[in-house]
């Protein structure tokens, strides 16, 4: 197994781009249409991209780093999407791999913490690649850039990055933008 490769959104060659289409596009052009990498889905685009695999892309999870607002704090984020595998390629610990290469790129980038949403299923998954689930109320925008209130029962998880997952501070959250 070769080393996931980190590439900021900028530098991303037509090959990767196609390749990550061909990733994306399998598993979710049915439901949700093409991929967008400006706007994957109506989310926020990642800034930079871990990516398992050449040809074929075999795995993929992306950050963008944000100042966001918990409480009254201003926190910097990794704000973390576009989590997936192929599915030929699940349960040899590709994702995990991903998740590390991506934790040591967001210190890199100097973000305090990484910050996700997700599917109530995949907790476990994040939860064994050390991620943390939290319950704030999390404010975000909507693609018409309305302030919208996430649902209660949407799983949040962070992750320690420059700063250890436990010094998270108390409060609401406002991601001052799209969700990732
Ligand atoms: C979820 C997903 C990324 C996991 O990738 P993967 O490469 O198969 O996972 P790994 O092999 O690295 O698994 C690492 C650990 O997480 C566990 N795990 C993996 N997927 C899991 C899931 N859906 N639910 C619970 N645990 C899971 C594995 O059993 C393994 O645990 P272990 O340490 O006890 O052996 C992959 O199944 C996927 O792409 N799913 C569809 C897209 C998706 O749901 N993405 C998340 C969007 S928020």
């Amino acid at each position: 197994m070769s080393d996931p490769r980190c590439i900021p959104h900028d530098h991303l060659s037509p090959s990767d781009v196609s390749g990550l289409r061909t990733l994306f596009d399998a598993e979710y052009r049915r439901s949700h249409g093409e991929w967008d990498p400006d706007a994957p889905y109506g989310y926020a685009p990642a800034d930079v991209h871990v990516i398992d695999g050449d040809d074929p892309v075999l795995a993929h999870v992306g950050f963008q780093r944000r100042a966001i607002t918990v409480g009254d704090r201003t926190v910097v984020v990794g704000g973390t999407g576009g989590m997936l595998v192929a599915p030929s390629a699940r349960g040899a610990r590709r994702g995990e791999r991903v998740l590390r290469e991506l934790r040591a790129a967001m210190i890199d980038a100097d973000a305090e913490f990484g910050y996700l949403g997700c599917a109530p299923s995949v907790v476990p998954f994040y939860e064994r690649a050390g991620w943390v689930r939290i319950s704030p109320t999390e404010y975000h925008d909507d693609l018409a850039g309305r302030r919208v209130r996430e649902r209660d029962d949407s799983p949040i998880m962070i992750c320690s990055a420059s700063r250890d997952a436990s010094e998270w501070p108390e409060g609401d959250v406002d991601l001052h933008g799209r969700p990732w």
